[in-house]
């Protein structure tokens, strides 16, 4: 279980991250919400010990971590993340040495790793792409094999720091399917992002950030119907609950969901 308690950070004296109780062990997707520079990326770091609170603590199975190299490196093996910025998690220009590197790193079996980089990479649809050079690919295809390279360690827990942003629609639609397919793999998955729609299809459980400070914690639906308190930290409703918040229609977690209903509704009125 991963969890933070009390948890304050600074970058030398601006304060980033203030009291923060955290529990991402208690649902399967847990969002992290908020607008640019409420600290999102910052919790991330924290979280696997990039960085060190000043107060309080991260802590894994109940126990506060250790910043020690060795204990690191056990962290990161259960709590693997996925940066914002592909470039800053991909070295190599070989696809499949970069996914492979950090299990050479841990000594393993070269048959295991050839497995496992293989099955990380079509669980990211990469296979299409993976004998490519990683200069010659696009911003979405990049994402992908660091996610890829995330995927190979097996970890517990996967922190996807926004995992739409720079995709283009289909871009980010596949991007939906991937998650979905990661969470139906069983894992326990962190999101950080302000892409509102995303987060509503995806997640269980919301921790909504303003400048830092928790300003708001609860279900996804539950979290989004407060439009008042939503926008106070700079946030919108997704479209899906201002429809059923402005005009009363059932409240749908996808839009083929609502489409499925509409057209439901016009049979029956038909009859
Ligand atoms: N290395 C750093 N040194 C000093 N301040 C920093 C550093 N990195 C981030 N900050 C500041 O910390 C605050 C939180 O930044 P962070 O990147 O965690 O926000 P975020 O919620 O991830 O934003 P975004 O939505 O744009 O990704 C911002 O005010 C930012 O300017
Ligand atoms: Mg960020």
């Amino acid at each position: 279980m991963l969890t933070t308690r009390q948890l304050s950070f600074s970058y030398q004296d601006e304060p980033v991250l203030q009291d923060l109780t955290l529990d991402f062990g208690r649902h399967a997707v847990t969002g992290v919400l908020g607008a640019n520079g409420c600290g999102k990326s910052t919790l991330f770091m924290n979280l696997t010990g990039i960085v060190r609170p000043q107060q309080g603590a991260v802590l894994w199975q109940g126990e506060a971590i250790r910043y020690d190299k060795g204990s690191l490196r056990a962290l990161r093996q259960r709590v693997a993340t996925v940066f914002q910025d592909p470039e800053q998690q991909i070295f190599y220009t070989d696809i499949d040495s970069d996914i492979a590197f950090s299990l050479h790193n841990l000594g393993m079996d070269k048959q295991v790793i050839a497995q496992r980089v293989d099955r990380a990479l079509t669980l990211v649809d990469a296979q299409g792409f993976r004998h490519k050079s990683v200069q010659h690919l696009s911003h979405g295809q990049k994402k992908r094999v660091a996610i890829a390279g995330a995927l190979v360690m097996e970890a517990e827990y996967l922190l996807l720091d926004e995992p739409t942003a720079g995709l283009d629609p289909a871009g980010r639609q596949h991007m939906i399917a991937i998650i979905e397919r990661i969470v139906a793999e069983g894992k326990r998955v962190i999101i950080s992002s302000h892409d509102i729609d995303l987060i509503y299809q995806i997640c269980d459980y919301l921790y909504v950030l303003e400048q830092g400070r928790l300003v708001n914690a609860g279900e996804t639906a539950e979290v989004f119907m407060q439009r008042e308190q939503l926008a106070a930290a700079g946030l919108v409703q997704p479209w899906l609950v201002k429809l059923h918040s402005e005009l009363g229609l059932p409240l749908c977690k996808t839009e083929q969901q609502l489409f499925a209903l509409l057209r439901q509704r016009d049979v029956e009125r038909m009859r």
